[in-house]
């Protein structure tokens, strides 16, 4: 079993194919030592069960322990839930989500790092089929209020039990952290919620690879002029976009500019280029390959304020072709 990264899974992704059957799609996200998904895949052969994690030696292990046991119906994810959620699964796919003990990030700067809010929820709903199962468990006190109270302010979710919660469930797998807290006195909370009939608006469309975004302009200024007269920029338009450096690659005859796409759901820093065609003052502004970028409408949009930066330069410059999202001249 070969783990998946989370920023270069394909959009969506298809799942049947990955497993190579079309079966009941379960997901388990930040499992931890995989002790819980490899007992999962075990009790439900019947299922394709995808585990998602951030921490690469979790993922190792889990890799370890599927294929010591052979089994064929696990796979992994290597990154954010958030993102392989979003990006990586179709609309209405999962009929199961288990999240176990997630990170309850108690301080009040971390406060959005908390997985569980109602965007989230809102999220998980558009990617779960009506009637699939949402399975959650913590042993923090603070962490269990905040998940009731989103999951009673929900109108995608209903609780399977008529209860918000149960602290106690027999049935269920355990997990390390579990084990851990009950060993200690520790009272856990569990919710069985299920994804209701109400309609979700998709907030989160699947995102959009534009393949091969580019700009080609004529200017009268060279790279070393472009260059000199560089100072850092950052745009607030479509969404946030900042030139933080720029490097100049004699080899190339290019100027490199890294950049930062604060775009959902997956920001990216990559390398823009201006590059000397072999006419004499034309340059080509496009998307370096370095570091598997992905060209979304963001990149394309940044790509266009480069241009823009380039053209307001200098008003001899001119536009000789582009096929980027958004205009360059108005
Ligand atoms: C407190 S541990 C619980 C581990 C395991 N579920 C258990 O109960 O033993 C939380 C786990 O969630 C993972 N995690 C945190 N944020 C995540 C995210 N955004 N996406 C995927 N995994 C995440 C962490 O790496 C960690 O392994």
């Amino acid at each position: 079993m070969q783990a998946f990264d989370a920023t270069r899974l394909n959009w969506p992704m298809d799942w049947t194919a990955v497993f190579g059957r079309s079966a009941p799609l379960f997901m388990e996200i930040g499992f931890g030592n995989a002790q819980f998904l490899i007992a999962l895949a075990q009790r439900h052969p019947e299922a394709n069960i995808i585990g998602v994690e951030i921490s690469l030696p979790s993922i190792k292990k889990a890799e370890r322990k599927a294929h010591n046991l052979g089994l064929t119906n696990v796979r992994v994810v290597h990154g954010d839930a958030r993102l392989t959620l979003w990006g990586g699964m179709p609309p209405a796919s999962l009929t199961r989500l288990y999240l176990n003990f997630p990170d309850p990030w108690h301080k009040a700067a971390h406060h959005e790092r908390k997985l569980i809010n109602g965007r989230f929820l809102h999220l998980l709903a558009t990617r779960m089929v009506a009637g699939g199962l949402l399975e959650i468990a913590t042993d923090d006190a603070g962490y269990q209020e905040h998940i009731a109270a989103c999951l009673e302010a929900t109108p995608y979710f209903t609780s399977t039990t008529g209860e918000t919660f149960a602290t106690e469930d027999n049935e269920r797998l355990r997990t390390k952290y579990e084990l851990k807290a009950l060993a200690e006195g520790r009272t856990c909370h569990y919710y069985h919620w299920q994804r209701n009939e109400t309609t979700a608006e998709n907030l989160f469309p699947t995102p959009q690879e534009i393949p091969m975004p580019h700009a080609i302009l004529q200017s009268p200024l060279s790279l070393a002029e472009m260059n000199e007269r560089y100072t850092p920029q950052s745009y607030n338009d479509e969404l946030p976009i900042r030139f933080i450096r720029l490097y100049e690659s004699g080899r190339d005859r290019a100027l490199l500019v890294e950049t930062h796409v604060a775009e959902d759901p997956l920001p990216q820093r990559v390398a823009l280029f201006i590059q000397g065609r072999t006419t004499p003052n034309e340059y080509i502004i496009g998307l370096h390959e370095i570091g598997f970028p992905r060209p979304t409408v963001g990149i394309h949009h940044a790509i266009a304020h480069l241009a823009r930066w380039v053209i307001g330069l200098d008003e001899r410059t001119v536009v000789l072709h582009h096929n980027l999202a958004s205009q360059l001249v108005s």
